[in-house]
């Protein structure tokens, strides 16, 4: 039988890079799917970022794809296309935030022998913190928001990190800004306890603002990188400028029940329809939606590989080349064609995932 997918495709560049992770996830895994409005798309047509008939949609759904929401149309009014999505991730009790990314070999913005080899698990908690924390209020004069966070969630999202780090080289970073701020002493003295069940893995701690140097200065040090909803959130675009593009960057977040699986980066305002969009984040994430959402860790495999030699052959704008969002999608489904059968005969190889998550 064929799994149930939920399809958001949202604003800007959403549709274009969903239109081309659906046609590779077609071609490895068909799946029937099933179309939702969320963000500004559904703003224009409801009134509301998550229309109830849409988290229904997805509580459904054995797993839910989604490509972006936003852009300055929906800034000024009352209801933001963000909310959708935070409100989509509170339904669906997604609390876990993974986002892989590593150097494929492209041209980034930092010297090639320091970003030669990096690797890094960006585990984002995804329910709590800053962004879900009340009271929070905007008056003329002031605003209020609030850090709120329990053990457990902190608890939750550092099980992923330590299990996570077990299939891979075994060491979690976990960051935060424990000399001001309550909520990271809790973080941190929760991580710490829980780093006793997992002797295995090697713990460091880091504040926010030393990490976000470290990061870029020595990437290779960082395995797993463990971070509440708004540092995660922070240095997951910045892991962008390690891999050449935020384009390339996917995302999975995980909960109880259906998995949500979105690229890293937004709408893209400024290139919506201009065809230049890079679908490589949203294209890996259907790997990830494969891996974690299918269970189909064979054709996961496969799409990382056709991605993978399909940049050898183009690339978008972002990466210096003069690709079109579709062009690209093409050379990725012709490597398809090979790679789904490699990947296949390779499966009672595969130990560890190959983006290690
Ligand atoms: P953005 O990620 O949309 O864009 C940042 C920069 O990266 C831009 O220069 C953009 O052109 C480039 N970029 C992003 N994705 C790309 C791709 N696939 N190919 C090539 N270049 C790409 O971030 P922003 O401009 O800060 O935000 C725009 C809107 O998106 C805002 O409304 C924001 O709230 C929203 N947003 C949504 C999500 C999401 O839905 N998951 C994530 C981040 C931002
Ligand atoms: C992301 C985005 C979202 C976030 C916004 C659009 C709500 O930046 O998924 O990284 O901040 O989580
Ligand atoms: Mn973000």
């Amino acid at each position: 039988m064929k799994p149930t997918l939920a399809v958001l495709p949202g604003d800007g560049i959403g549709p274009e890079v969903t239109d081309a992770a659906l046609a590779v996830l077609q071609a490895v895994r068909p799946v029937e799917v099933r179309f939702g409005l969320v963000g500004g798309a559904a703003i224009d047509q409801t009134g509301s970022a998550l229309p109830e008939d849409t988290l229904a949609l997805c509580q459904g759904a054995d797993a839910v794809l989604l490509g972006a929401v936003g852009g300055p149309r929906w800034d000024a009014g009352p209801v933001r296309p963000e909310q959708g999505l935070l409100g989509l991730r509170r339904g669906l009790g997604l609390y876990a935030n993974l986002r892989p990314a590593r150097h494929l070999g492209l041209p980034t913005p930092l010297r090639e022998e320091l970003v030669q080899g990096a690797d890094v698990l960006i585990v984002r908690e995804l329910s709590s913190g800053v962004y879900f924390g009340t009271p929070r209020e905007q008056q003329a004069e002031q605003a209020v928001n609030t850090w709120r966070q329990t053990a457990d969630e902190v608890r939750a999202v550092g099980r992923v990190a330590f299990e996570a780090a077990r299939t891979r080289r075994g060491k979690v970073t976990s960051v935060d800004k424990a000399n001001v701020l309550e909520a990271s002493r809790l973080w941190r003295a929760v991580i710490s306890e829980l780093a006793k069940s997992y002797p295995d893995v090697s713990l460091e701690h880091r504040y926010v603002d030393a990490m976000a140097f470290e990061l870029l200065q020595r990437p290779r040090h960082f395995d797993v990188i463990v971070a509440d909803n708004l540092f995660g959130d922070i240095l997951s675009d910045e892991a962008g400028a390690l891999v050449g593009s935020l384009g390339l960057l996917p995302s999975a977040s995980l909960g109880p029940g259906p998995g949500l699986f979105e690229p890293v980066h937004g709408s893209a305002p400024d290139l919506a329809h201009s065809g230049k969009a890079n679908p490589v984040g949203a294209i890996l994430t259907v790997a990830l939606l494969l891996d974690h959402g299918l269970g189909e860790a064979w054709a996961a495999r496969a799409v990382e590989l056709a991605v993978e030699a399909a940049l050898h052959d183009e690339r978008t704008p972002d990466l210096g080349g003069n690709a079109t969002t579709s062009s690209f999608t093409r050379a990725v489904l012709r490597h398809l064609e090979w790679t789904r059968f490699a990947a296949r005969e390779r499966e009672l190889e595969v130990t560890g995932a190959q983006w290690g998550v």
